[in-house]
């Protein structure tokens, strides 16, 4: 499988996307009890934004990613931040059920800003077996794309990459409300209680991580060669100089599905 999540957009990922805010990971561990005595599995972990916080609160955490650049990275971070009891497996949404033979009696399965990648009906109801009475699966999302804001930036933002790669930019990446009813629909149907939470916050935008969040989103292939990156950044920056400062409204929104 190659998704294009490695060589540069590594760095460009782990540097520009944001983590998440404490009361988005505390709500899912209250959600299904979470304690000391709980592994949790951790599914298109990218870089480990999500599964450190985790490992931060349970016994275990496993983040599993198809992309061995981005487990790498997650791996080093793990070591530079002394986070020792999270181990990292390069697997797919698709190997959940043989992951399952090793690792069972979840606390919970987590998702954060993947799981448009997946097969996610097929995801659900193989994870169901998986979590113990009263864990379960967390979706997370971690805001609108920035090309998608409600702001005059955003909009700038989207009309610049419009002209610069010649491609409408349209993809909300899961965030959007119908995607998320779906989600929650099919979380239903796999047998899971489910709830529907929010997150909000607003934080200012420098420039450059408007840019390095653009190219944390483009796969490799895409990403503009290092010696066309300064004329990217000066081009974006022209068509957003009449909107700064840049404030982005961060809506992240977390499903939880709580086994019975
Ligand atoms: C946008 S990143 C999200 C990373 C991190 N979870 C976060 O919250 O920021 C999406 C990740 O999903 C992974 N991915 C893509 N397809 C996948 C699949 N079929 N199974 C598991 N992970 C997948 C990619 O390799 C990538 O690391």
């Amino acid at each position: 499988m190659d998704l294009g999540f490695r060589g540069d957009v590594v760095d460009f990922y782990q540097r520009y996307r944001r983590g998440y805010p404490d009361a988005a990971v505390d709500l899912v561990v209250d959600e299904f009890s979470l304690s000391r005595d709980d592994i949790v599995v951790d599914m298109g972990c990218g870089t480990g934004q999500l599964t450190l916080p985790f490992a931060g609160r349970v016994r275990a955490a496993v983040g599993v990613d198809p992309e061995p650049d981005m487990l790498a990275r997650a791996r080093q971070d793990a070591l530079a931040r002394g986070v020792a009891n999270v181990g990292w497996m390069v697997a797919a949404d698709t190997d959940l059920a043989s992951l399952g033979a090793v690792l069972n009696g979840l606390g919970a399965v987590t998702i954060g800003q993947a799981l448009h990648w997946m097969d996610h009906e097929a995801l659900f109801r193989k994870s169901r077996p998986l979590v113990r009475p009263g864990g379960g699966v967390a979706v997370f999302t971690n805001g609108t794309p920035l090309w998608l804001q409600d702001a005059d930036w955003s909009r700038a933002l989207r009309s610049c990459l419009e002209e610069l790669t010649g491609k409408r930019v349209t993809r909300t990446c899961g965030t959007d409300e119908e995607t998320q009813q779906r989600y929650a629909a099919d979380l239903a149907a796999a047998g899971f209680e489910v709830r529907s939470h929010r997150v909000e916050y607003s934080d200012p935008l420098e420039l450059e991580a408007v840019v390095g969040n653009v190219f944390s989103a483009l796969p490799v292939d895409r990403l503009p060669a290092p010696e066309r990156r300064q004329a990217f950044f000066e081009q974006v920056g022209r068509a957003l100089e009449p909107y700064a400062p840049f404030t982005e409204h961060v809506a992240v929104r977390v499903l939880t599905g709580r086994s019975g």
